[in-house]
């Protein structure tokens, strides 16, 4: 069974101040809040059980949306809170009880798809997969260098000189295996546990699979890429394209919200 994990905390210091008073993962991104994107990644995929690792300061918000929307469609939400933001890879420590020697896909809360990646989270086995996704600015990202033949020689977080276009997207397929990798890594220099260190292990033990995207990938985390995203979501048509399961618990829950606003106008 593959697990889902949506690590929806962190500071998100470069919206401030629109994130003074909620979670980057809440705004909106044209007619619904950020994290209905990457929950749709892994419902799409089939997956059941879904947790969300939140900031302290944010969580009743995120219970409040997320606590019992899913509970008529079979979907079992769990929330983590996330201390203080340690790195990605901390998804995995915090999660250690939730993933109990299960696969995990684990998403970043602000990133969106525009492929349907279902199947091949679906036909996920052992060992771990990632998505690649061609960039102009590679030195943001996690990259990886491939060699002639399309497999993956190298990765390296950030690089100063160029090494590759293809950044490593915020989704990431592991076995049960990561929880030891995680617990095992130090600090990067910038203090944090990298999702990168965690993909050159599996990397190492020739346990890596890297697929190709070409859709759309957009992390809503800077004033433009958060406009850009609702524009792209909107033109391209995006939100009708969700697992009906979301879009359903979407309508009951704003059917909901209006039915408790007409009695309090009453
Ligand atoms: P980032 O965008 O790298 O970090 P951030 O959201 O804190 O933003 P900023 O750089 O503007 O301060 O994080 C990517 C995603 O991962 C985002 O959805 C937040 C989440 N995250 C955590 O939940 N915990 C963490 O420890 C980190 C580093 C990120």
């Amino acid at each position: 069974m593959i697990k889902g994990i949506i690590l929806s905390g962190g500071t998100a210091t470069r919206l401030f101040p629109l994130t003074a008073t909620t979670s980057k993962q809440l705004l909106p991104i044209y007619d619904r809040q950020m994290i209905f994107y990457p929950l749709n990644t892994l419902v799409k995929a089939g997956i059941k059980d879904i947790l969300i690792i939140v900031a302290p300061e944010h969580s009743g918000q995120f219970l409040n949306l997320l606590g019992s929307i899913f509970k008529n469609h079979g979907i079992n939400i769990f929330f983590e809170v996330q201390k203080t933001p340690r790195g990605l890879a901390d998804a995995f420590l915090v999660g250690e009880n939730f993933i109990d020697n299960n696969s995990v896909a684990m998403v970043l809360g602000d990133n969106i798809f525009e492929d349907d990646l279902a199947e091949d989270i679906k036909d996920f086995k052992s060992g771990s997969m990632v998505f690649a996704k061609k960039v102009s600015d590679p030195e943001r990202f996690g990259v990886v260098k491939f060699d002639e033949n399309g497999k993956a020689t190298e990765i390296k977080e950030k690089p100063k000189e160029f090494l590759s276009d293809w950044a490593i997207t915020g989704l990431y397929v592991y076995d049960k295996k990561v929880v030891e990798i995680a617990k095992n890594l130090a600090p990067s220099d910038r203090g944090e546990i990298e999702i990168t260190d965690i993909n050159k292990k599996y990397l190492e033990a020739g346990e890596l699979s890297v697929k190709k995207i070409e859709g759309e990938w957009l992390d809503a985390g800077t004033f433009d890429s958060l406009l850009e995203a609702g524009n792209v979501v909107k033109k391209k048509e995006i939100y009708k394209k969700f697992d009906p399961i979301i879009n359903k618990a979407i309508e009951e829950f704003n059917a909901e919200l209006k039915e408790l606003a007409k009695k309090k106008l009453a």
